[in-house]
C-alpha cells in the first residue's frame, strides 16, 4: 500500500512539472520578436526608453495613439533606431509589441 501512494505522488509531481514547463501559450507572453529587438532596450529602459511593464512611463506615449507610436518605431526616434531592430516586423507586429510592453505585468 505504501508503494502505491509513492507512485501516485510521483505521477502528480510529474504532471505538475509538465504543466510548469509548458508556458508557451500563456496570455501575457511577449511576442516572438520581442527578445531579439525591442527587449534589448525596453526591458530595462536603456537611454530613456519606456521600460516594459512600466505603465507610468507608457501612459504619455499611448496618448499619442497607436498609429503615431508605430510610425515612431518605423522611422526611429532619438536613441531608438528606425525599425527598433526588427526590420521584418509589420505594423501589426509593432502594435502587438507596443501593447505587450505597455501592459506587461
Ligand atoms: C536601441 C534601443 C531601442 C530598441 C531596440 C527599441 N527601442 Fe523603442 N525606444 C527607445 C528609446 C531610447 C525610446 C525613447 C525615445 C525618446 O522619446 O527620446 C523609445 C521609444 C519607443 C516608443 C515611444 C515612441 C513615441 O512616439 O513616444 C515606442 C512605441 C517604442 N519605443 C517601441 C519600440 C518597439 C516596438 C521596438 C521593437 C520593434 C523598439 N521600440 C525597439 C529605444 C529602443
Amino acid at each position: 500500500m505504501k508503494s502505491m501512494t509513492f507512485i501516485r505522488n510521483k505521477v502528480l509531481l510529474v504532471a505538475t512539472m509538465a504543466a510548469l514547463a509548458a508556458p508557451a501559450a500563456l496570455a501575457g507572453d511577449p511576442p516572438p520578436q520581442y527578445a531579439a529587438s525591442c527587449g534589448a532596450c525596453h526591458a530595462v529602459g536603456v537611454a530613456g526608453a519606456p521600460a516594459t511593464g512600466n505603465a507610468d512611463a507608457w501612459a504619455p506615449r499611448l496618448e499619442k495613439g497607436m498609429d503615431v507610436l508605430v510610425a515612431s518605431v518605423r522611422n526611429g526616434l532619438n536613441a531608438m533606431p528606425p525599425g527598433g531592430l526588427c526590420n521584418s516586423c509589420s505594423d501589426e507586429d509593432y502594435a502587438a509589441l507596443i501593447t505587450y510592453m505597455a501592459t506587461a505585468q
